[in-house]
């Protein structure tokens, strides 16, 4: 938005008519001390950058998730069955996929300890002395490894009470000495095991939905992926902010590491439920690529996490993507799912004209799948 605009007295997304937000945006990219330096600095109210627009707070009561329908979890799904009775893990995974976007499993194969591990890098990194991070930070697109706040900083109506350390892992290999020392080598190892779940839950979304085991696999659905560590500072007015706005997810698919503390939430039948932390699981969920080539049968779910007394919260998402690596493969509803009754309902994309549309547009809680409608 022009900034002289703004001045001359309209009103900006969160904030009163008069408060040039694009500086104190840039003073707030430009300390590169994220969320974590504000709390550190001593704050005690949330910056105006980061106030959710009222009408939208308004429309959003309660947000508690207290009013969350009773009787429905997010689907667990313990994969220990899958050298025994696979058929009933894929009817779970086909079930959840198709209704709810979201599951957790649990018997994944990832060690505990190297979970632990994972969240416990991902919070030492964020926690480390500024001098040790700002090396780090950057807003630059190609680079495999940064740590910045808010990817959308510039685009989004207001700021999520959130920093985040991005790594590309694949297809590329990513050199280890990119890596923060504290996390040199416990990201690999994760990595490489997320992979491997990755790997079968391909597989088990494939038969789920009808197709041979290998099929989205030799879509590259696997091929990338990269890891944000995602730290939460707890927040002194949480009510006024968000920690992630809403959103669903780019392209294929996210598996999740999540702490004990909780907030992340889901859209489900127009109510936000939560993500419970159950420890040991990971989350699983299906993001905007999949869906359009599953042709809407598999759902990508708007979801959010909430801002928190309680903190920090951390979280570790590996996102399958291909987003760093441009390729002439184009997606669109794939053919042995169509029919006469099942028409396509999207057209054949690039991945990276949805990344690129994605990205622009920013977490505005808008879908970007709309815009690729036929
Ligand atoms: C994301 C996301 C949820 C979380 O990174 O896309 O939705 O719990 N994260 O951090
Ligand atoms: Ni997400």
């Amino acid at each position: 938005m022009d900034i002289s605009v703004a001045s001359a007295g309209e009103s900006l997304p969160g904030g009163s008519p008069n408060h040039d937000r694009l500086q104190e945006l840039k003073a707030f990219d430009e300390s590169k001390a994220g969320v974590k330096g504000l709390l550190d600095a001593g704050i005690t109210k949330v910056p105006q950058i980061f106030l959710r627009p009222p009408e939208e707070v308004a429309a959003d009561e309660p947000i508690s998730g207290e009013m969350t329908p009773t009787q429905f979890r997010i689907p667990v799904i313990d994969l220990r069955d899958v050298a025994g009775d696979r058929s009933s893990v894929v009817a779970g995974v086909r079930q959840a996929a198709e209704a709810v976007g979201f599951f957790q499993v649990v018997n994944h194969g990832v060690p505990e300890k190297v979970l632990e591990d994972m969240v416990a890098v991902a919070r030492g990194f964020h926690e480390l002395a500024l001098e040790l991070k700002v090396e780090y930070y950057s807003r630059d697109i190609t680079k495999k490894v940064k740590y910045r706040s808010n990817f959308d900083l510039y685009e989004s109506k207001y700021c999520n009470w959130r920093d985040t350390l991005k790594c590309v892992m694949a297809p590329q290999p990513l050199d280890p000495q990119e890596l923060p020392p504290i996390c040199r080598d416990v990201i690999p190892e994760f990595s490489k095991q997320v992979e491997t779940l990755g790997s079968l839950l391909f597989e088990l979304l494939s038969e789920a939905i009808g197709l041979k085991p290998y099929h989205l696999k030799d879509l590259d659905c696997a091929k990338g992926h990269l890891l944000l560590c995602n730290y939460y500072p707890s927040c002194p007015e949480p009510q006024l902010t968000l920690g992630t706005t809403k959103h669903s997810d780019p392209d294929f698919l996210t598996i999740l590491l999540q702490d004990h503390i909780g907030g992340l939430q889901i859209l489900y039948q127009n109510q936000w439920l939560d993500v419970p932390p159950i420890p040991g699981a990971l989350v699983v969920n299906i993001r905007d690529v999949l869906q359009l080539i599953s042709n809407d049968k598999f759902k990508s779910v708007e979801h959010r996490v909430l801002a928190n007394h309680k903190g920090p919260r951390v979280s570790v998402a590996c996102f399958f993507t291909l987003d760093h690596f441009p390729s002439t493969r184009t997606y669109g509803p794939i053919k042995e799912l169509l029919s006469e009754d099942n028409p396509p309902l999207y057209r054949e994309i690039l991945l990276q004209d949805f990344n690129a549309y994605y990205n622009n547009k920013g977490l505005d809680g808008n879908s970007a799948l709309d815009h690729f409608k036929l």
